[in-house]
């Protein structure tokens, strides 16, 4: 792998088990499902380690105290439709005040481009924290293109994060936005002629939601 890229990788034993477990052509939708939901919420752990503090006045039935709460406004979970909604419990469970925005897109399987199909946002994204997930980082095309929407309508705080991407994808991003954090679970060998990931893990949408 070419070390010009700027990818944070989550090397967690227990992500890289997991993420073995749904690599295999074995594992059914029950068991691929549950282990993204997983893996996603382990992932939010490690990605929300620097997210601000501030300090708040509260009383124990002990004493009063100051004490530490996130600060700043809600975080907002964006999942790119369909396969990103796989990920979306898993964070959410990590953060459940979390608002929630939906951006349908499909990759063209001539083209391999994104297609805009669906946006649904929290409202005041510009004031908010905004986590794009998604599980497969290809060509980078979907992603890039959701983000761009965001800013589109006024975000300023993103960050992407994804279980598998291929090299391609993680280039994608730095070159388009250079300013978004991007955390994966495993940077893969390439992609192939049809530009699935190789190893990869197959079509996401398929495994999770059983229309292979
Ligand atoms: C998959 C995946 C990403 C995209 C990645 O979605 O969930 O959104 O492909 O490919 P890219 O990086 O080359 O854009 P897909 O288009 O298969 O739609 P689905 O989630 O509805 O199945
Ligand atoms: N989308 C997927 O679901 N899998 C890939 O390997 C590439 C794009």
């Amino acid at each position: 792998m070419s070390n010009d890229l700027k990818v944070h990788i989550i090397a967690h034993p227990l992500i890289q088990h997991k993420l073995t477990l749904m690599r295999s052509k074995d594992t059914g939708t029950k068991d691929f499902r549950e282990l993204l939901e997983e893996i996603a919420m382990l992932m939010a752990y490690e990605i929300t380690r620097d997210f601000p503090l501030k300090e708040v006045d509260i009383e124990t039935p002990v004493a009063k105290c100051k004490a530490k709460v996130l600060a700043g406004k809600k975080v907002g979970v964006i999942p790119i439709l369909r396969a990103g909604l796989g990920m979306l419990s898993g964070v959410v469970n990590m953060i459940p005040a979390a608002r929630v925005g939906h951006v349908g897109m499909y990759r063209d399987p001539k083209t391999l481009e994104p297609v805009e199909y669906y946006c649904k946002l929290p409202g005041d994204v510009a004031e908010r924290t905004l986590i794009v997930v998604d599980p497969m980082l290809a060509t980078g095309g979907s992603a890039s293109a959701a983000i761009k929407l965001l800013k589109d309508k006024g975000a300023k705080s993103i960050t992407l994060m994804c279980l598998v991407a291929a090299p391609e994808g993680v280039r994608r991003i730095n070159e388009d936005h250079p300013d978004v954090p991007l955390y994966v679970a495993s940077v893969d060998e390439k992609l192939n002629e049809k530009g699935y990931i190789v190893p990869g893990l197959g079509d996401a949408g398929d495994r999770i939601f059983g229309t292979l």
